[in-house]
């Protein structure tokens, strides 16, 4: 017998293709051909163990049959070892495709914040439902009764005309609108809430109006609307006064002066003066006229109250000294940045 073909040789040559082809499998299903095709049925293995009864010479037998059993053991070994190195494989590439990028804000972006209407709005809101306000908000497409015949401005009132109003193209012409200031939600809220009504609502507003350094055809108003027993001018100009020291800080002050409203009697003006000194006109407010009462379902015989409004856009320029509003939307990151 040549060394070449005994079946020590042969074992041999067997083991070293079966570890070649079985580091090499590039996944389960190849795994499990190839050491099929190394030790199971048909195998060049299991053939050498069947005419094991063919070698008369004892110890060579056993020398034979030790040779086969380590050789089937060790391709068992590389088997277990090559399938878990393929499932950590398959594990860690299936984690890969589920990962997410966690590190996008350190420094790739830099981070967004509120527009400082947005953060002026906010402020508002939160004074307010501070001093005891509910928030509220009407719709921006509002009928005319509500932005006017309902606020004691019927047809052909003068006062209409100076609203600027931008109609919209639906039901009868002139019915429908965009809402010219936030007066229409105490309609709403009037006929909607239980009394008594302690109400802000804040919103978007729309005029006719043509872009320059005061004015904006879309811009933002605070509406506030007290309804009780017992209420006073003397409640107004209380809660304006609380109002500004909570806004703008206890060295600030406000002042009303007598104006003009068809919704409300009496009506004024308030201003708001710095530590400086300057006073700056910021709204307009009054008791609730008994027609206004009466067109939200309530009798004026028995409750008073007061409402104010104001621009949410003019307070926020006024806060940071903007120049012009409509740097205020002209979306320049320069600008955008410093708030
Ligand atoms: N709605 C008025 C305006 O837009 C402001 C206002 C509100 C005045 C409430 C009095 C009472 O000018």
């Amino acid at each position: 017998m040549s060394e070449a073909s005994s079946p020590a040789a042969q074992v041999a040559a067997v083991l070293k293709v079966a570890q070649d082809a079985l580091g090499a499998a590039p996944d389960v299903d190849t795994l499990r051909r190839v050491a099929n095709e190394h030790t199971g049925k048909g195998s060049v293995l299991v053939g050498l163990k069947s005419s094991l009864g063919s070698i008369t010479d004892v110890e060579a037998r056993k020398a034979a049959g030790r040779a086969i059993n380590e050789a089937t053991q060790a391709i068992d070994a590389l088997v277990a070892q090559r399938l878990s190195e393929l499932e950590r494989d398959a594990a860690s590439r299936a984690a890969a495709g589920e990962a997410m990028d966690l590190t996008e804000h350190l420094g790739r972006r830099t981070r967004g914040h509120s527009h400082i209407v947005t953060q002026a709005w906010e402020r508002l809101e939160d004074v307010f439902v501070g001093m005891g306000f509910k928030v509220a908000e009407g719709p921006e497409v509002e009928t005319d009764f509500h932005n006017f015949t309902a606020l004691n401005m019927p047809p052909n009132h003068p006062a209409r005309s100076g609203f600027d109003t931008l109609f919209v193209k639906h039901g009868a012409a002139g019915s429908t609108l965009l809402r010219t200031h936030t007066s229409p939600v105490q309609i709403r809220v009037m006929q909607e809430w239980p009394l008594p009504i302690y109400a802000v609502m804040p919103g978007r507003v729309f005029r006719r109006d043509t872009p320059d350094a005061t004015h904006m055809p879309v811009f933002h108003q605070i509406e506030g609307l007290v309804i009780d027993k017992g209420i006073t001018f003397a409640h107004l100009a209380g809660t304006i006064e609380a109002f500004t020291k909570a806004f703008f800080g206890s060295d600030f002050t406000s002042r009303l002066r007598p104006s003009f409203f068809p919704f409300t009697e009496p009506s004024a003006e308030f201003d708001v003066r710095s530590a400086s000194g300057k006073w700056v006109e910021l709204g307009g407010c009054g008791m609730v006229h008994p027609n206004v009462l009466r067109s939200g379902g309530i009798d004026p015989e028995v409750y008073t109250g007061f409402a104010f409004g104001f621009g949410i856009d003019r307070m926020a320029k006024e806060r940071h000294a903007v120049a012009d509003l409509r740097d205020m939307y002209a979306n320049d990151l320069r600008f955008v940045r410093q708030f």
